[in-house]
Formats: C-alpha cells, sequence, structure tokens
C-alpha cells in the first residue's frame, strides 16, 4: 500500500511523515483554501517538510486542457523534484492528460473520479494515479469501496499500468475496505489516519507490559538500562 496524506497543514504533515510510512501527500483547491495563505508559500511549505523523496501533488484549476497544461508546468517550476499535476477527469482533463503525457515529462493523478469509466479514460490517457472519491459515493448510496473495485479490476483486466489512488475517507472502515480491493494505493487526512493504527487493546496490552516491567526493574528503565 502507497499512504498519501491529504493536507495542506503543515503541523498535522511533519508529524505524520516522521511517524508513518507515508510516501506522497496530496492536497486539492478546497486543501489550499483553507491555509488562506498563497499558493506558492504552501507548497514550498509543504517541500521543506517533506523533502525530495516524498511526491506532493497539487492541482490545476484551468477550466480548458491548455490552461490546465500551463498550470501544471508552472506548479512543476515551484515544486520542483517529485512533482504529481492532479488534474480532474473532465473532457479538458482527460485532453490536458493526453498534453502532458505525451511530452512524458510530468506526472499525472487524475482526480474527482466518481466512476470506473472516468478511471479508465483516464488510465488511456496517461494518468499514473486514478483518484475515486469514496465517501462522496458513500454519501449519495453510491458504493465507493465497489467503485474502486471496479477500478482495480478494469486496470488489471485491460493491463494497464495505472495505480488507484483511493480518496476521500470519513472513517477507518472504508480505507480497511478500500485495501481489500487490492488499491496501490491511498490518500487519507491526518484524522483518519492517525485512527489507522488506533486499538483500545493495543493501549491496554503495552500498559500492562510497562506495569508488568516496571514491578522489576523499575520506572521508566528501557531495554538498554537492564541489558
Ligand atoms: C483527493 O484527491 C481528494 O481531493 C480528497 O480526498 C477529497 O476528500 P473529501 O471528499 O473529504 O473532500
Amino acid at each position: 500500500m502507497i499512504y498519501m496524506l491529504d493536507t495542506a497543514n503543515l503541523k498535522d504533515i511533519a508529524r505524520c511523515v516522521d511517524l508513518y510510512p507515508i510516501t506522497g501527500v496530496t492536497t486539492n483547491p478546497s486543501i489550499i483554501a483553507k491555509e488562506n495563505r498563497p499558493l506558492a508559500d504552501i507548497l514550498r511549505d509543504i517541500k521543506k517538510i517533506i523533502g525530495d523523496d516524498i511526491m506532493l501533488h497539487a492541482q490545476v484549476m484551468g477550466k480548458d486542457a491548455d490552461t490546465m497544461v500551463k498550470e501544471a508546468y508552472s506548479l512543476q517550476e515551484v515544486v520542483g523534484s517529485n512533482f504529481v499535476v492532479k488534474i480532474p477527469a473532465t473532457a479538458e482533463g482527460i485532453k490536458a492528460m493526453k498534453i502532458i503525457s505525451k511530452k512524458g515529462d510530468l506526472r499525472i493523478t487524475a482526480t474527482a473520479i466518481l466512476s470506473p469509466q472516468q478511471a479508465l479514460m483516464a488510465a488511456v490517457a496517461g494518468a499514473e494515479f486514478l483518484a475515486p472519491y469514496v465517501n462522496r459515493l458513500d454519501n449519495i448510496c453510491a458504493d465507493g469501496v465497489k467503485v474502486v473495485a471496479d477500478i482495480v479490476n478494469l486496470l488489471s483486466k485491460h493491463g494497464l499500468k495505472a495505480k488507484v489512488l483511493a480518496a476521500s475517507f470519513k472513517n477507518v472502515q472504508q480505507v480497511h475496505d478500500v485495501s481489500m480491493t487490492g488499491a496501490q494505493s491511498a490518500t487519507i487526512a491526518p484524522d483518519v489516519f492517525e485512527q489507522l493504527i488506533q486499538h483500545p487493546l493495543t493501549d491496554s496490552g503495552v500498559a500492562q507490559f510497562v506495569r508488568d516491567w516496571e514491578g522489576v526493574y523499575g520506572k521508566d528503565k528501557t531495554v538498554l538500562d537492564v541489558l
């Protein structure tokens, strides 16, 4: 599973990138707008935290393909290495993906995917990642996990290299169900991300280990202290 963090909040990014095996940070226009600062500053600040080894995805806003393509390359200039441009899976977006993938010098995430056929076309147009919105589908009783499973299946049946980047999660169950479909990656907001490894029995189990250990070896002693 390729884990990505869906936020532009610097504190959350710094914490989660330090703790968890995260290989990408994704943003969208709503996430960026929440920060209420100049776009280039936000992207540069994220980049300072994540460095060159972690992907940074940022989205175009143009209404036509030519503008989207120009935005994509301008964003790349700001972000530099390991940049992935997010382009909505609209008709103009698909055209922009074709243009960029033909040039072959920029990685693409097709975003705002709500149906398997949008995903299939974006993959054929050259997108590397396909981002279906799980919770937004669940909100209209359209089974987000089933849509992800269909996309995983289509990619395999058609021998396409694109990867599913499942997005829009509101709870751990959705992330679990999506991971069971074989989706290759997921982008998850920090609050849901941190819940992925929470379990009350883990907490009580670790607390019991501490009590047993300290009863014999003393308070705050590590293995290093007693070996
Ligand atoms: C990622 O590509 C999406 O922008 C994001 O996951 C959408 O999440 P939301 O439905 O919680 O806004």
